[in-house]
C-alpha cells in the first residue's frame, strides 16, 4: 500500500490532497494515513500468525491517543516505557493485561500505577529494579509478572545511539545474572517470572540478528524450564527497519521467516514491540518555505520545520525523503542522487543552530517562498521527540482515513507555551 501518492502533480494522502490540508490547518503540518498504519500492523499479524504473537505497539514511536486508539482497534496490545505512557494507552482504553513495560529507571510510583493496572509484565533490567517491584508488590499485596530482558550481545548494526543489545549498553542483563535472578524469583512469592525479553536496537534492516536472537532466548527459556520454571513467554522487542531511502525494508514475513519456527518448535508464547514499522511511513511532517537564500556558495530553503520538529536528522544524520508537494520535476526512486533539473540545496528551519537541518546537499527542485514541501517517514520518532525549543509551537496532527480527516492533536499556541509558568513575583 502506497499512502502518499502524486496525483495530477500534487501529493495526495489516501485521498485527499496534501496542499488542501495544508491550505485548511496551516504548517508545520503532521500528516498520519490510517489505512496505512492499519496495513503495516496487519503485515505483522499474518505474517506471525502461526504463533499467535501479543503485538505490543511501541507507544515512545508515536504516542498521539488517535493512533494508540487505531491499534487498540485493530488487536494491538502496547509496550511502554514510562508512567505517562501507561496513561496513555490506559487513555485509549487498552485491555492492560496485555501490555509490557520496559525501561531501566521504573520509579516507585511508575511501579505501582502499574502493578494497579495489572499489566502482562515488567521487562525487567537490573536486580535493584526486582527488588523493588517485589518490595511494592509485597506491600500490595499482589504478585510481580517480570520478563528478565536479557543483554544478548548481538550487534545489528544500528547508529551508536540506538543501538540496545550490545554488551557495555545500559540495557539488560548478561545471560549469568539473568538465570541469578531467575533462581531469586523462584525463592520469592512476590514474584513470578513470566518470560524473558530482548530488544536489539533500532532500526534493523537485517533479519540474522533476530535469528540469533531467537535461538538464544529459546536455549534460556529451555534452561529455565528445566531449573523448574513455568516460564512462557519470549519478548524479542521491536527495532523491525522500514524504507528511509528507497526499498531497504525487509517485508514482516522476512522477520516471521526466522523467528517464528525456533519458537513454535519450543512451545512458546511470542510477543513484540514493533513502533518505526507500523507508523514510520503512515507519517509526513509538511511545511512551507520561508526563504530562499544563496550565501557562501549555497544554497539554502528555509522553511517552517526545524530541528524541534523533526530533530532525526540532527540528532543520528537520518535520511528522509523530502520532495515538494506539487513538484515541477516528477520524484524519482533515488532522491541521493543528482536529478535532472535540480540543484543542490541545505533545507534548513528557522532554529539558531547549525545543526537544525532536515537536509544537507540534496537534489531538490527549484522552490519560492510560500511552496509546501514533504518530509516522508516521519510518522516514527517525529512527534514524540519534538519540543518547543526556540518557543516555537508543536504543528496540528491529522489523522486521514480515505476521503476523511480528523484533528488528533490542534496545534499549540502561544498561550499554552506558558501556560504551566509563572513569575518569580
Ligand atoms: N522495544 C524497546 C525496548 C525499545 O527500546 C524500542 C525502541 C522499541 C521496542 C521500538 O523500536 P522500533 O520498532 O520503533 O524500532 N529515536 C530513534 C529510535 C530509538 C528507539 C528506542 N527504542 C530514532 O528516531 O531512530
Amino acid at each position: 500500500m502506497q499512502p502518499f501518492q502524486y496525483r495530477h502533480g500534487e501529493l495526495y494522502c489516501e485521498n485527499v490532497s496534501v496542499a488542501k490540508l495544508a491550505a485548511e490547518h496551516g504548517t508545520p503540518l503532521w500528516i498520519y494515513s490510517k489505512g496505512y498504519l492499519l496495513h503495516q500492523l496487519r503485515q505483522i499479524q499474518e505474517a506471525f500468525a502461526d504463533v499467535d504473537p501479543v503485538i505490543c505497539y511501541s507507544v515512545k514511536a508515536n504516542s498521539n491517543l488517535g493512533i494508540l486508539k487505531v491499534m487498540q482497534g485493530a488487536g494491538s496490545s502496547f509496550d511502554v516505557v514510562s508512567g505517562g505512557e501507561l496513561f496513555r494507552v490506559k487513555a485509549a482504553g487498552a485491555d492492560t493485561t496485555k501490555v509490557v513495560f520496559a525501561g531501566v529507571g521504573k520509579t516507585d510510583e511508575e511501579i505501582r500505577f502499574a502493578l494497579e493496572s495489572n499489566i502482562l509484565m515488567f521487562d525487567v533490567e537490573s536486580e535493584a529494579e526486582l527488588d523493588t517491584i517485589a518490595e511494592i508488590a509485597g506491600s500490595m499485596g499482589v504478585v510481580g509478572p517480570v520478563a528478565l530482558r536479557l543483554n544478548p550481545d548481538i550487534d545489528a548494526k544500528t547508529h551508536a545511539k540506538t543501538t540496545t543489545g550490545k554488551k557495555g549498553n545500559k540495557f539488560g542483563m548478561d545471560s549469568e545474572r539473568v538465570h541469578e535472578l531467575a533462581a531469586k524469583v523462584l525463592r520469592d512469592r512476590r514474584l513470578a517470572l513470566r518470560g524473558i525479553h530482548m530488544h536489539l536496537g533500532s532500526p534493523i534492516l537485517t533479519t540474522e540478528p533476530y535469528e540469533a536472537a531467537a535461538k538464544k532466548g529459546v536455549e534460556i527459556i529451555q534452561g529455565l524450564r528445566a531449573a523448574g520454571h513455568q516460564i512462557d513467554w519470549l519478548n524479542l522487542g521491536g527495532g523491525f527497519g522500514i524504507s528511509y531511502r528507497q526499498e531497504e525494508g525487509p517485508p514482516a514475513q522476512a522477520y516471521a521467516d526466522v523467528i517464528v519456527p525456533p519458537i513454535k518448535a519450543a512451545g512458546i508464547r511470542l510477543a513484540l514491540e514493533p513502533g518505526r514499522f507500523i507508523c514510520g511511513n503512515a507519517g509526513v511532517l509538511i511545511s512551507r518555505v520561508v526563504f530562499t537564500k544563496q550565501e557562501g556558495g549555497k544554497s539554502f530553503i528555509i522553511q517552517d520545520a526545524a530541528m524541534n520538529d523533526l530533530v532525526r536528522p540532527a540528532m543520528y544524520d537520518s535520511f528522509h525523503r523530502i520532495w515538494p508537494v506539487r513538484p515541477a520535476v516528477a520524484m524519482p526512486a533515488d532522491l541521493e542522487a543528482e536529478i535532472p533539473g535540480c540543484a543542490p540545496v541545505d533545507i534548513v528551519g528557522p532554529i539558531c543552530e547549525s545543526g537544525d537541518y532536515l537536509a544537507k546537499g540534496r537534489s531538490f527542485p527549484p522552490s519560492q517562498r510560500g511552496d509546501l514541501i514533504a518530509t516522508f517517514s516521519a510518522g516514527a520518532y517525529g512527534t514524540t521527540m519534538s519540543s518547543n525549543y526556540n518557543s516555537r509551537c508543536r504543528g496540528t496532527e491529522l489523522l486521514v482515513d480515505d476521503e476523511e480527516v480528523k484533528v488528533v492533536r490542534r496545534r499549540e499556541t502561544w498561550d499554552d507555551l506558558i501556560a504551566h509558568e509563572q513569575t518569580a513575583s
